[in-house]
């Protein structure tokens, strides 16, 4: 596992600070508000899990599951909802936990679809965002934790062909290993 991961981008410790970080300015921002939190699984489930503990203001969750990408890294442009939402959204302060934010398809799509049900607001947290990638206009998240170069990440949740989810640290995989 660990021979495939070419360099660490943020270790275990980076993570905890970035979430906290995170969490203290939603938890401010979301004061008198109605937050659900919208995980995107699978990539955000770590990132969910810690990022829930660190808000610490009345909120829901609910999971959604999407998929954008076929196999490989390249983002195919069509998005299939896999689980719906249970919860309703109407009245709702709709806050989305997603993993990483690339070309945006997967994000702009959500968005489409979960404005159409009538949240109060609508809003967007990443743990990475991938900037240069974005082939979404206007796409961007309210809350980022950090900016990963173009290079396929991993760990942390984020799996490349449903692998390397599991390590608690997050690097980038060597090229070999999704270049064959
Ligand atoms: P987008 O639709 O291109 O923005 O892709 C978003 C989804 O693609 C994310 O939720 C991830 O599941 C996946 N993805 C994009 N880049 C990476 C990466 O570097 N590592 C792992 N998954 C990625
Ligand atoms: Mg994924």
């Amino acid at each position: 596992m660990l021979k495939d991961i070419e360099k660490v981008y943020y270790s275990e410790e980076d993570l905890h600070n970035i979430v906290v970080r995170l969490g203290k300015q939603i938890s401010e921002d979301y004061k008198d508000k109605n937050l659900l939190l919208v995980s995107v699984l699978k990539g955000s489930i770590m990132f969910m899990a810690d990022l829930m503990r660190q808000i610490t203001v009345p909120c829901e969750i609910d999971f959604m599951c999407v998929s954008s990408y076929q196999s490989g890294t390249t983002s195919s442009g069509a998005v299939r909802i896999i689980k719906d939402l249970d919860i309703n959204l109407e009245g709702k302060d709709v806050l989305i936990v997603e993993d990483i934010l690339d070309s945006g398809r997967t994000l702009g799509y959500l968005k489409s679809v979960l404005m159409t049900r009538n949240p109060r607001s609508f809003r967007i947290c990443t743990l990475l965002d991938k900037p240069e990638r974005r082939v979404v206009p206007d796409l961007f998240a309210d809350y980022s934790g950090a900016e990963v170069p173009d290079e396929f990440a991993a760990g942390y949740g984020l799996d490349y062909d449903e692998k390397y989810r599991n390590p608690p640290y997050i690097g980038n995989l060597k090229r070999e290993v999704y270049s064959e």
